[in-house]
């Protein structure tokens, strides 16, 4: 497991969705839905890229009290996609009452990882939005621990921090890592950035890549960049 590209398909309805995964007419990209397009198009979305032949990260960062965590998760886990994930905000009890709720009666469940922070979040917000004066990497580094304590699989953070996340949670605890740009590109609203072959050298097992390739001229040669750089490196 690990050490592949997924493409973050933020867009706001199946036909955009479909449009742009027709493209891709080799290998069938590992794909992330995220709110956006699960708000918009629902469970049927999952079913039907599922039913193309990628793997799925559904990301829709769950946060709220264990319960209704739980149940959610247990619904999630119907829809047979490949990660899950949550904020390791929700605390301790939240992480593993969603380990609970994921895992189908035979045992098996998809890989959880938690949203440790943000990677639009720097030092600066942190503390004066959210007031917590500790050293961002304190921060995630503890939610990793907490996440790792709780059973989960990994956490999503930024390629800058995986490897201390390793050293702290070990090699086989995933990274997964938003908040990559190409060398060139623009960095939009994320703070915290770096490109696909500087994550790889850092120790991230996936590199989460949204407008990157989703924005590009041409994403599949986009994309096809991105695993060179990343995955073949
Ligand atoms: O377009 P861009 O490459 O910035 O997209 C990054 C994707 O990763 C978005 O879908 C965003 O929601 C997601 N993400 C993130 N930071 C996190 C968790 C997820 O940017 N900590």
């Amino acid at each position: 497991m690990g050490k592949d590209v997924i493409i973050a398909c933020d867009f706001a309805d199946i036909q955009t969705t479909y449009g742009f995964l027709d493209r891709f007419t080799g290998e069938k990209p590992f794909v992330k839905i995220g709110m956006e397009l699960f708000y918009s198009a629902g469970p049927e979305i999952v079913r039907g890229i599922k039913a193309r032949g990628h793997r799925i990260f559904l990301d829709l960062k769950l946060h709220d009290i264990p319960n209704t965590v739980k149940k959610s998760m247990a619904v999630l886990s119907g829809l047979d996609v490949d990660i899950c994930n949550l904020h390791a905000a929700g605390g301790i009890d939240m992480m593993k009452a969603a380990v609970e709720g994921l895992t189908r009666p035979d045992g098996t469940r998809p890989l959880l990882i938690a949203v440790t922070q943000l990677t639009s979040i720097d030092q600066t917000r942190m503390e004066s939005e959210l007031l917590i004066e500790k050293p961002l990497q304190e921060v995630v580094m503890r939610y990793a621990a907490n996440a790792a304590s709780a059973g989960l699989d990994g956490v999503v953070c930024s390629p800058l921090e995986a490897r201390l996340v390793h050293e702290r949670c070990g090699k086989d605890f995933l990274t997964v890592t938003p908040g990559i740009r190409f060398a060139e590109g623009a960095q939009g609203d994320q703070q915290r950035v770096t490109t696909p072959a500087k994550a790889k050298l850092l120790g991230s097992d996936y590199i989460v890549v949204g407008r990157p390739i989703t924005a590009s001229e041409d994403p599949v040669a986009a994309y096809e960049r991105c695993v060179r750089e990343f995955r073949d490196a």
